[in-house]
């Protein structure tokens, strides 16, 4: 009797040892097996009982089953345990759909598109219209019906991508006069921004491809102090109340008389020499101006005793490094978000 107890109390260390190390239901079973199957330890015990005196037999029985339940308590906590493991293993491998997703990081508007709509805004205000047209042109409307005639030096300085001999990726928005007018009898408003492309080698203050935003005004008494007014009105709304404009005298082959424009240095006020935006000048060079030459009225066939008008063309790039101090121009086309989402 004693030695059927001690050898149970070996048998179910040995048992406890087996299937709290088995790590998953397969070794679970095999000491399920060994231990509690049909030719199992515990089957090999009770076959002994048959030896003991008979008196002896039915405690000895007890004692079996006795531990024989506790061990199959056992195996029920362990079974539990390999499966718990099993589903931890699987959360942490599979997708928690319940779990909030990560934000996702909205994009925002290019500051060229910033810029170009915040000068398309003020003009609507003004009343004028925007326009839109190819970026590949006929050289009629890129130069010839602006007074560049073919033999033209003008020509040389646009510096233009031909794909034919007579068709070209537009070096200026001032095609888009050409188009309107044809179009359109005066009064005419219009403004015109889009892409425009030269052959110009990338550094810091060039690329080969840019926008520029084009402006025109014809009707019966336009003059000059119209277009100093509005551009005024333009670079306060752009760089702040203080600002001014001033004409320096220039040649465009399509405007007479014709001018470079500039605009207060809007980070120094032409306050200081040492101005770095402004190289200590005090002004910023916004773009070309002009009224409107009566060779390009009369090629429309406008009576140019009665209409007059003005234009100009500014580059947009130019005109957002200023606004936002940026130094480099490509820095616009890294297709950087986070460079994006500081110039709003
Ligand atoms: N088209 C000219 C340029 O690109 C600018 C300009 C436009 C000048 C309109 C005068 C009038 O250089």
């Amino acid at each position: 009797m004693n030695q059927i107890s001690q050898t149970l109390d070996d048998l179910v260390s040995r048992f406890s040892a087996a299937v709290s190390a088995a790590s998953d239901e397969r070794e679970l079973d095999a000491a399920r097996v060994a231990f509690l199957g049909r030719s199992g330890e515990i089957t090999v015990i009770r076959r002994g009982i048959g030896a003991l005196p008979s008196a002896e037999r039915p405690t000895a029985g007890k004692i079996i089953n006795d531990v024989v339940a506790t061990m199959e308590e056992q195996l029920i906590r362990e079974a539990q345990r390999i499966q718990l493991r099993a589903f931890d293993a699987e959360l942490a491998t599979s997708i928690d759909v319940t779990f909030p997703a990560p934000a996702s990081r909205l994009g925002t508007l290019h500051p060229i598109r910033t810029m170009t709509s915040t000068i398309c805004t003020y003009f609507e205000r003004l009343g004028f219209a925007v326009v839109l047209g190819p970026e590949i042109e006929p050289d009629y409307y890129t130069f010839d019906a602006l007074n560049i005639p073919a033999d033209h030096p003008a020509r040389e300085g646009f510096d233009s991508f031909f794909i034919t001999d007579s068709l070209l990726l537009r070096p200026h928005t001032s095609p888009m006069q050409i188009r309107t007018m044809e179009q359109h009898q005066p009064p005419i408003a219009i403004l015109a921004p889009g892409t425009c492309y030269r052959r110009d080698a990338v550094d810091a203050r060039h690329l080969f491809q840019f926008h520029q935003v084009e402006g025109l005004l014809v009707a019966e008494g336009i003059h000059m102090g119209h277009l100093k007014g509005v551009l005024t009105g333009l670079c306060r709304e752009l760089f702040g109340p203080q600002q001014n404009v001033r004409f320096r005298p220039s040649f465009f082959p399509f405007t007479e008389p014709s001018a470079e424009v500039d605009t207060t240095c809007p980070k120094c006020k032409g306050e200081t020499t040492t101005c770095n935006m402004c190289g200590g000048s005090g002004w910023i060079e916004l773009g070309g101006a002009g009224m409107v030459h009566p060779n390009v009225l009369r090629e429309m066939k406008y009576d140019t005793d009665v209409v007059s008008g003005w234009a100009f063309g500014f580059g947009i790039e130019r005109l957002a490094l200023t606004r936002y101090e940026i130094d480099d121009i490509r820095r616009f086309y890294e297709n950087d978000p986070d460079f994006s989402r500081q110039l709003r």
